[in-house]
């Protein structure tokens, strides 16, 4: 579910979760209330610093009936390419953010008649929706949390207290966790919902298929963070512009920052919102949305996540 427009909204408090994790409440700066946010449902948040702008894609991590305050836990990563720092370093209590509305793209099964839920580290956000709304619906679930140790506590904490349901593995080592006896052996109407590291989600589908789910009851949050890579140039046949990406933005930056708004929700590679038609030049395809043909064919490009092989791409914009 998609809602136009976007919201002013406060920072109401920030928490300190662990060292690397932070829960951030906003409240709307009209004192209204937030639009109802289906289960795994996120927002675009758009931070504006000193210098520049960043606009990130979130899970809501609030009850999805909880419409006076959405609420977020971002990781502070070494390697962000910038919203992780400033929202942990620089954003603070009675700050402004935009907003968008919410929404879904990792949403639950309505049909299924067993809810099997997989996150790895950060992963778990999208899922702290789903527990209490599987709870209202009565519906048979059992969520398994895997995480590194020294943080088995904090998620434990997050999840409060669900006897047999809810399981967080830590590990030491980070050895791959044991998705067989996971997967194994689970009633027709089960399906099973994987988000975090891309290695994770992908041994979970890898896992689920061998042992012969149907591919319609495997699910995963797939939006990712993009990466930066070589810069490129874009021309814009329409506007005939020349706009420069640089190693540390992606395309939808460069164009964003060049006062370009091309549409985006998911910024992650998962939704389509971004895709433009390619006139010319070789795009370097990163998103999950294109087909292999059509990524072949690269005639649409989808900007949030994708770059350029060639030296430059010319854009139908
Ligand atoms: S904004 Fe979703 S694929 Fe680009």
């Amino acid at each position: 579910m998609i809602l136009d427009g976007t919201l002013s909204a406060r920072v109401a408090d920030i928490e300190t979760l662990s060292p690397t994790l932070k829960r951030f409440r906003f409240a709307r700066e009209d004192g209204g209330r937030f639009p109802v946010a289906p289960p795994g449902a996120h927002v675009q948040v758009t931070l504006r610093g000193p210098e520049r702008v960043w606009r990130n894609a979130y899970s809501l991590v609030t009850p999805p009936d909880q419409r006076d305050r959405y609420e977020i836990i971002v990781r502070r990563v070494a390697t962000s390419r910038g919203g992780s720092h400033f929202l942990h370093d620089v954003l603070k209590a009675g700050d402004t953010v935009e907003l968008s509305a919410p929404a879904s793209l990792f949403p639950i099964a309505s049909l299924a008649r067993r809810h099997i839920l997989i996150g790895g580290g950060i992963g778990l956000t999208p899922f702290l929706s789903y527990l209490p709304a599987l709870r209202a619906r009565g519906a048979a679930f059992e969520l398994h949390q895997f995480c590194a140790e020294d943080e088995a506590e904090t998620f434990r904490n997050l999840l409060g207290d669900h006897e047999g349901t809810v399981e967080v593995h830590g590990s030491k080592d980070r050895s791959p966790p044991d998705l067989d006896s996971v997967l194994a052996d689970r009633p027709l109407g089960t399906h099973v919902y994987a988000c975090g590291p891309e290695g994770l989600m992908d041994a979970v589908a890898e896992t689920a298929l061998r042992l012969g789910w149907p591919a319609c009851s495997i699910h995963r949050e797939s939006f990712a963070p993009a990466a930066g890579g070589k810069p490129f140039d874009v021309h814009l046949a329409k506007s005939r512009r020349t706009i420069r990406v640089s190693a540390a933005q992606t395309l939808l930056e460069a164009l964003e920052t060049a006062g370009v708004e091309p549409p985006s929700l998911c910024r992650g590679g998962a939704c389509g919102a971004c895709l433009m038609p390619v006139l010319d030049g070789e795009p370097e395809h990163r998103d999950h949305v294109l087909s292999q043909a059509e990524k072949a064919a690269g005639r649409m490009i989808a900007t949030c996540v994708s770059r350029a092989k060639s030296e430059s791409l010319v854009l139908d914009l």
